[in-house]
């Protein structure tokens, strides 16, 4: 959303679309590596433990950070003693912000400069001042892990208290709206809808809150640093490889080019694994001691130091007339963005797509709380916006007494509903016809309360999921094509487990008409050309977008070198294609000559073609949106309120889909997710200090596998003929819809409505 936005902001709203004429990705057509279910080619290095993960990386002479976090909402550092720390065995060195050299702050994050990656624009020990509860005051360094641990509860630190902002309620009266930057989030009215609410046959009205949340990824950030004279190289836990490099460079004074950041595999992102204030501090403290260093975070100092998803409070009001069709949307309300980060939680912005209404307001407050920035949790907005307009709109069926999926099919636009744009491709009558029939939700009771089996209430409910397509501009790539026929693709790219290499291998081999055997990508390295981060479920496309103008680009070249005794000659790269391992003449395939014959004749033992992909002009043009029908059936029990999932289906409108294994897996991955979103976490916030209570596993609660039911996913599969390959994101959709199908069964279920997540067990009882 936030990307979208900014990208919206940089380019202008220019029409345009991705290829020159706006012609459809011929590979829509002629697929044969791509759609195929390929297992990870990562895979065997990461079950066999031969992967190594930023802090895992070993090297001679490591020394090891632990860090020191404020335990104040906000003041000054009044006394600081470092000697018992510094006496500790095995200390070496003691960082705080006496010594930590002078360092600007990162640039807050933004699209419009690309090593602009920042978190959080406040100092970073650069004074004796406290911002909020839990930020870096100190780091310890030792000879081994457990010394900079223990040493790190030896400093001896007084405060002075300054009164801080830290109660949500209390924030309210001085809520900002954020004017032009996120242009999509801003304050929107069409029509009237307080009058058509108000002279409306049916309505809804109600308030929907959900609780902040921590990212809790496998892998803990991490990173280990070596200076090399004034080279500086960093393994580091990173969903943003280049922007990273760009972004030390800059804050170190270093040469770009003097920067490399090293990220081949990342435990798990979600939006987190960014930039924050302890890449600085380990950087700078590794070259204050001279030695290469290791900080990897405590999981407590990634609660501390790592923000999460804002807590929102969300009102959704609907107006429908008698035959269901909405005559009023709105929906408004409160989360929380510190002056110094920069993540609105655009909760609004999918509602914007997913119905038509004859009127609609839509606005985003933002509060100044006194705690770490928060930032990107997997569908930064929609996840917890779906859950409230999803909650309303089955809220409105059942007060109508129509089925909630007749009621959303009714109203489903033709095209955007504010700005009238078409869509790209748009099935998401599609996915709930044929999710509810794989689904059973025939079988469905719409009174509440009546299906039981002993101490248990059965219920199933549904909602809509939506997630707009991202495609990064600036992505380059480079494609070096052997004499021997094989070719290696390279960018900086990022995998937290998706599936990157293999499906971008899927993608070169087809684009090159090559086997996927003979192909190599190469990626997590800042010094290949420079992808952008991964987020916003755009890298798949944006890279694609890119390996599309690198391979014309290689067409061009290979057909120079091929000359006049080549099958080819005289064809130009608008009448050939890349099929067979060489290029054939479209329009008469015999004429074709293999890339081992041309790099032989021409006596060259490769080609190398550099590119960047053309602006995400398409975006501009159509509406794009990956949308979803989410199903579950559940049961809560009578005597303790526990809810167990029992069936949860994912009907997905994607576009195409590039590997059914990879994917399916991202679908389930945020689906389950999406279980703790509706069912278990929640960040404890202490709001009288502005200090996280449960930074820990065992307090902060995920779903584990006895709590994931058997999960079905399902797609349309129907091409996007606006984008590379077909393919919308598919990264974060999973999520989105399914704390509102959860709450939505629990009401048929049990008869209460429960507008308020996590739905924990004193909800029901
Ligand atoms: Mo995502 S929340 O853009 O990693």
């Amino acid at each position: 959303n936030f990307i979208i936005s900014s990208v919206r902001t940089a380019i202008g709203w220019v029409p345009g679309q991705w290829l020159p004429g706006g012609k459809p990705d011929p590979l829509i057509e002629r697929r044969a590596a791509i759609g195929r279910q390929a297992s990870r080619l990562d895979g065997p290095e990461k079950v066999t433990g031969g992967a190594r993960f930023a802090a895992e990386v070993a090297m001679e002479g490591l020394c090891y950070g632990a860090l020191v976090h404020a335990t104040i909402t906000r003041g000054r550092i009044t006394a600081l003693d470092t000697g018992m720390a510094e006496h500790a065995p095995g200390v070496l060195h003691v960082v705080t912000h006496r010594n930590m050299p002078r360092v600007a702050s990162p640039a807050l994050i933004a699209i419009t400069d690309p090593t602009a990656v920042g978190n959080s624009s406040l100092p970073i020990m650069q004074d004796d001042r406290v911002h909020y509860n839990g930020q870096i005051v100190a780091m310890v360094v030792a000879e081994t892990q457990e010394q900079a641990d223990h040493a790190a509860t030896l400093l001896r630190i007084d405060y002075a208290e300054t009164a801080a902002p830290t109660r949500f309620d209390a924030a309210k009266p001085d809520a900002r709206i954020i004017p032009s930057l996120i242009i999509d989030a801003n304050h929107c009215t069409v029509g009237n809808p307080e009058r058509e609410l108000a002279g409306s046959a049916h309505s809804v009205d109600a308030i929907y809150r959900t609780p902040g949340q921590n990212h809790n990824a496998i892998e803990l950030h991490g990173l280990t640093v070596a200076w090399d004279g004034d080279a500086l190289n960093v393994h580091d836990a990173t969903q943003m490889i280049a922007p990273t490099a760009a972004t030390l460079a800059k804050i170190f004074g270093l040469k770009r080019e003097k920067v490399r950041v090293l990220s081949p595999f990342v435990g798990g992102g979600f939006g987190a694994k960014g930039f924050w204030d302890h890449q600085i501090v380990a950087v700078a403290a590794a070259r204050m001691v001279g030695r290469p260093l290791r900080l990897m975070l405590s999981r407590e100092s990634v609660y501390r130091i790592i923000g999460g998803r804002s807590p929102t409070e969300q009102r959704v009001a609907i107006g429908a007339d008698a035959e269901g069709n909405f005559t009023a949307l709105v929906h408004t309300g409160y989360s929380v963005m510190p002056t110094y980060s920069a993540s609105p939680e655009a909760y609004t912005l999918g509602t914007r797509a997913l119905y038509s209404a004859k009127s609609f307001e839509f606005l985003q407050r933002h509060l100044d709380l006194a705690i770490v920035a928060n930032t990107f949790m997997r569908a930064p907005g929609e996840a917890v916006g779906t859950f409230a307009v999803e909650s309303a709109v089955d809220e409105l069926a059942h007060a109508m007494g129509m089925d909630p999926i007749e009621l959303r099919l009714r109203n489903l636009p033709d095209s955007h509903p504010i700005t009238g744009v078409a869509f790209s491709q748009h099935a998401l009558d599609q996915a709930y016809r044929d999710g509810a029939s794989r689904f059973g939700w025939d079988r469905r009771d719409p009174v509440p309360g009546t299906r039981r089996e002993g101490e248990w209430r059965i219920g199933m409910g549904c909602a809509s999921g939506s997630f707009p397509y991202v495609r990064m501009p600036g992505a380059a790539v480079r494609i070096t094509l052997h004499r021997d026929g094989t070719a290696l693709v390279a960018c900086s790219a990022q995998d937290m487990g998706m599936g990157t290499a293999t499906v971008q291998v899927q993608h070169a081999a087809d684009r090159l008409g090559l086997p996927m055997e003979a192909v190599r990508f190469a990626m997590g390295d800042s010094d290949l050309p420079a992808a952008p981060m991964a987020g916003g479920s755009a890298q798949t496309v944006s890279i694609a977008g890119s390996i599309i103008v690198a391979a014309e680009k290689l067409t061009g070249e290979l057909l120079r070198l091929a000359g006049n005794s080549s099958p080819l000659a005289g064809l130009r790269a608008g009448e050939v294609r890349l099929e067979r391992e060489g290029i054939a003449s479209t329009a008469d395939p015999s004429r074709h000559e293999s890339y081992a014959s041309i790099l032989d004749r021409a006596n060259r033992d490769e080609v190398v073609v550099t590119a960047t992909g053309t602006p995400p002009l398409e975006f501009f043009k159509h509406t794009m949106h990956s949308t979803s029908a989410v199903f579950c059936e559940l049961r809560v029990s009578d005597v303790t309120g526990e809810v167990r999932v029992d069936r949860l289906l994912g009907s997905f409108d994607c576009g195409a889909i590039l590997n059914p294994k990879t994917a399916a897996s991202q679908f389930r991955g945020g689906m389950i997710m999406g279980l703790g979103l509706a069912l278990m976490e929640e960040t404890l916030l202490d709001e009288r200090s502005g200090r996280i209570m449960n930074p820990t596993l065992a307090d902060y609660h995920v779903p584990a596998h006895l709590d994931v039911p058997e999960i079905e996913v399902m797609w349309t599969g129907i091409p996007d003929p606006r984008s590379p390959l077909g393919a919308r994101g598919i990264g974060e959709i999973g999520i989105t819809g399914v704390a509102a199908a959860v709450a939505n069964a629990v009401f048929n279920a049990t008869g209460k409505r429960v507008r308020e997540l996590p739905i924990t067990l004193d909800t029901l009882m």
